[in-house]
């Protein structure tokens, strides 16, 4: 089985079987990345560019590293240092970078949609590393790679993700991803950083944090975008940690087994204490790590599309 787009866009319109085909290959991806050697031949003779407008550690070098591991020419452009601040359009940056004969572009953009124009208008493959409040469909594979490997599948879990909802990318493409592998979504945050019309995704919507908890196997903690808040939608950064941190009392109301979970960056006393994001049931370092080994599987796919070969 092949990716049926030449890009990843995001997982609102990608089936359930597309998404096990990349959790699979992933998994591949995660035994050659913790051997002893690292590097592969998959992408040789490939060129994959990093094109972020936005700040980023993890999505950034994880894509950078996952190039170079499996020996693809990588190189990264930022907004800041490259001819955008000349005044250059997205789509004139994207076809210099296409002429340049890059085979991927990963972009993170503050404008929902932008993966979407560019990969209208190059011949490389796009993978969208995050676009506005819209969607950031790698995330959200990492989110599901690293669930599965503790918890077996997602099909029947309970998930809570608690926070800033509204402004989350992360938050959307996990529910589209989550529900379409058959786990229960609870979601819960101030009524004004909830979409309205939430329900209509198919998850559970609550106004206390306590409520989304009940028996979670799953609890997302979600990071307060500030930087996308043109007005303040709370009354301060110590009544939301107050009202919707997570804490080791808080979580009690979790299963006894639940895992954490958070995107990062996290901030810590905020959204989680320190207590619970460096405790026994954090897998946020894990996140990380498998977020290189899905990177490695995305880039192996787009890149194969068109070869019988398969990794598995
Ligand atoms: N989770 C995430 O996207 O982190 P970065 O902003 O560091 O890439």
């Amino acid at each position: 089985m092949n990716l049926k787009s030449k890009d990843i866009l995001g997982l609102k319109d990608m089936s359930a079987d597309e998404i096990m085909l990349i959790l699979d290959t992933a998994k591949t991806m995660k035994y050659i990345l913790t051997s002893n050697n690292k590097k592969t031949p998959h992408l040789q003779g490939k060129s994959i560019i990093t094109l972020f407008y936005e700040n980023s550690t993890r999505t950034r070098l994880s894509f950078e590293l996952a190039s170079k591991y499996m020996s693809a020419a990588a190189a990264n452009i930022s907004a800041s240092g490259s001819s955008v601040s000349k005044g250059e359009t997205l789509i004139d940056t994207g076809k210099t970078i296409d002429m340049m004969g890059a085979d991927v572009i990963i972009l993170r953009h503050p404008m929902s949609g932008a993966p979407h124009l560019l990969a209208r208008n190059v011949n490389a493959s796009v993978i969208n590393a995050g676009d506005g409040m819209n969607e950031h469909p790698t995330q959200a594979l990492l989110d599901m790679f690293t669930i599965i490997e503790k918890k077996g599948s997602l099909k029947d879990l309970k998930i809570a993700i608690v926070g800033d909802i509204l402004h989350s990318r992360v938050a959307r493409s996990n529910i589209w991803g989550m529900t379409k592998l058959g786990a229960e979504v609870n979601v819960a945050g101030p009524s004004t950083l909830l979409p309205v019309g939430m329900e209509k995704t198919g998850v559970r919507v609550f106004n206390t944090v306590q409520e989304a908890l009940i028996d979670a196997d799953v609890v997302m903690g979600l990071r307060i975008q500030l930087e996308r808040q043109k007005k303040g939608l709370f009354p301060t950064i110590r009544e939301y940690s107050r009202f919707f941190g997570l804490d080791e009392k808080r979580l009690r109301l979790a299963r006894e087994d639940a895992i954490i979970m958070h995107p990062g960056p996290v901030n810590r006393g905020v959204e989680l204490t320190s207590s619970v994001a460096d405790g026994d049931q954090s897998l946020i370092n894990e996140q990380v790590m498998n977020g290189v080994a899905v990177r490695m599987a995305l880039l192996y796919l787009l890149t194969r599309r068109n070869s019988s070969e398969n990794i598995n």
